[in-house]
């Protein structure tokens, strides 16, 4: 079935969903708008409250304060964008009357393994362990009180832009230096492609359906699983050192296993996110290519 033009305006324009979003968009009927902190800073209503004279049919939050670490002396900056920010975007949602995709993220888990059997559901009790966490979770509230509100917990984003693991790990790897990755945390890769076509599917389907859901690659890893299938795709030969998190304290903590079950967007949805290698071949291709 082909599906109908929307108008998609798009919050945080430069990061690495936002670039995916835009790439995709580029080969629909969609007709798009995306908004970068330069023109509006979602912290500020009266940057974005302008833009509901475009008349979305659909808002995606793309933005967020994702600095992890340095969250945690930084918490009223954090604070500022990803709950301050999602409420002015929940707020100009609701004067356009359309629906509001917020991204989410794994780390409202605390991933103690040993209190469940099985990946994380939505249903699951949220204990986030570090600053990023709360106020994630926080945002995410604000968003399922708006009954239009989507809320798409992810995991380890991955692309060719913006900084982040892939790149790192390629980087690193080409040093003369030896190569340490924790193995005890684990989540699901996903990359930024593969939720912007999930972000897609949605705003295609018939009806969108509010509430919240995980959107997260199948096969789960651990950051060392990650980074050895990086250097696998790359074919660079190099050993890379399984270590415990004690061995690499960060100053923010982070679940031990918070891999989670995107099976609810599947019966709600139809959308089936594929598998973490999957996701992460083009990604590491493409970077590979704009080094030669
Ligand atoms: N990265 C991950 O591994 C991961 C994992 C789970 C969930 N998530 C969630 O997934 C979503 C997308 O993540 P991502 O990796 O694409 O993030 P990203 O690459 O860090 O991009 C975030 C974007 O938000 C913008 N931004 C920050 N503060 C803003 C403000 N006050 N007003 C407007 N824009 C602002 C940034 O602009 P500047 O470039 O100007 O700073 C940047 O373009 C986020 O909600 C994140 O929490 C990410």
């Amino acid at each position: 079935m082909k599906s109908l033009s929307k108008r998609i305006l798009v919050f945080g324009s430069s990061g690495q969903l936002a670039t995916a979003l835009r790439y995709l968009t580029g080969s629909t009927a969609h007709d798009t708008k995306f908004v970068g902190r330069d023109s509006a800073d979602i912290s500020a209503i009266e940057t974005i409250s302008e833009f509901v004279q475009w008349n979305p049919d659909v808002i995606v939050n793309a933005a967020a304060y994702t600095a992890v670490d340095a969250a945690e002396s930084e918490a009223s900056e954090a604070h500022a964008v990803n709950v301050t920010g999602t409420s002015n975007l929940v707020s100009l949602a609701e004067r356009a009357d359309v629906p509001l995709i917020h991204i989410s993220t794994d780390y409202v888990f605390d991933g103690h393994r040993l209190s469940r059997p099985d990946w994380y559901s939505e249903e699951d009790e949220t204990n986030p362990l570090n600053v990023y966490g709360l106020t994630k979770l926080e945002g995410e509230n604000i968003v399922l009180q708006y009954g239009k509100g989507i809320v798409l917990r992810t995991s380890f984003i991955n692309s060719s832009t913006g900084k982040n693991f892939v790149k790192t790990i390629l980087r690193l790897a080409s040093q003369d230096l030896p190569l340490r990755v924790v193995d005890d945390q684990l989540g699901c890769p996903t990359s930024a492609s593969q939720l912007g076509e999930a972000i897609l599917q949605i705003i295609d389907s018939s009806e969108i359906q509010p509430g919240l859901f995980h959107a997260a690659s199948k096969g789960g890893a651990s950051w060392w699983e990650f980074a050895t299938e990086i250097l696998n795709i790359a074919g660079i030969e190099k050993e890379i050192e399984a270590i415990p998190t004690s061995e690499f304290p960060l100053p923010a903590k982070r679940p031990a296993d918070a891999r989670m079950s995107s099976a609810k967007l599947k019966e709600q949805y139809g959308i089936e996110i594929a598998d973490w290698k999957q996701g992460l071949r083009p990604v590491v291709k493409e970077l590979m290519n704009e080094r030669s």
